[in-house]
């Protein structure tokens, strides 16, 4: 498949590279195509790099990988507000961190903002937008295949959250269907909890009991 992806940073280069392994045409575009075709050479496996036009234009899915204060211009920069990404999937990994005021604390965040994947689709008309691969750190994509890691993905558009499905089983992760749309604000607040919580020096899943022990037993 021809993957697109926008920005230039971490989650491209972990995202990127194990797509590009797995043989997907994988193009990276950045506001400097000198640093996309930079981090297009270090993925190898036939990656490319250019500007953001040019990585959105040979996408059939996309993965937006930039903050998530940027995303409206970028989204602009490509031409969705006038459907340029129709009919395409658009993966949506971003977070909207913030430091914590309040508590001031080191590596605390809130969410700047409550549904970014929300406000991408409705940028984008036309667009299957699926949130994905936004709860794990950047290493994890690369360290953690192969290990039965879940990886939840909202989406209202079936043959694009199929497509991603296809995506995370190739990078040697299982794809979770977690919803519509609108619980993608739900798994942008995971990551904001999760994160604080792996700061605190909890693991997150000790919050969970297994599947089998989820609700309590009827007395029946
Ligand atoms: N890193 C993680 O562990 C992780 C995990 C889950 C989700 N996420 C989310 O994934 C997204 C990307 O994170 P990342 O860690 O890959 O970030 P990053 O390493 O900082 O890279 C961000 C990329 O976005 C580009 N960018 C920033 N502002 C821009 C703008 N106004 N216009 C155009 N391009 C812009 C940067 O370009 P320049 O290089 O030119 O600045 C860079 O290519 C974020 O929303 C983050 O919350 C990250």
């Amino acid at each position: 498949m021809r993957i697109g992806i926008l920005g230039a940073g971490q989650m491209a280069e972990a995202l990127g590279s194990g797509w590009a392994r797995a043989g997907h045409e994988v193009m990276v575009g950045a506001r400097s195509p000198e640093k996309a075709r930079k981090l297009a050479e270090a993925i190898g496996s036939g990656a490319r790099g250019g500007d953001l036009r040019a990585a959105a234009a040979h996408g059939e899915a996309l993965l937006l990988a930039v903050p998530a204060l940027s995303v409206g211009g970028i989204l602009t920069e490509v031409g969705a507000a006038d459907g340029a990404l129709a009919g395409r999937t658009l993966i949506d990994c971003t977070n909207a961190y913030e430091p914590d005021a309040f508590t001031n604390a080191p590596n605390s965040f809130l969410l700047a903002e409550a549904a970014v994947a929300e406000r991408v689709a409705g940028l984008a008309p036309g667009a299957g937008v699926v949130k994905a691969f936004n709860v794990c750190a950047a290493e994890v994509w690369t360290s953690h295949a192969g290990r039965g890691l879940g990886v939840p993905l909202c989406g209202d558009d079936e043959r694009a959250v199929e497509v991603v499905a296809g995506l995370v089983s190739d990078l040697g992760f299982d794809p979770v269907r977690a919803g519509g749309l609108s619980r993608a604000r739900y798994l942008e607040a995971v990551s904001v909890f999760v994160v604080g919580l792996w700061f605190a020096g909890y693991d997150a899943r000790q919050m969970l009991p297994p599947l089998q022990e989820a609700f309590a037993h009827s007395d029946a």
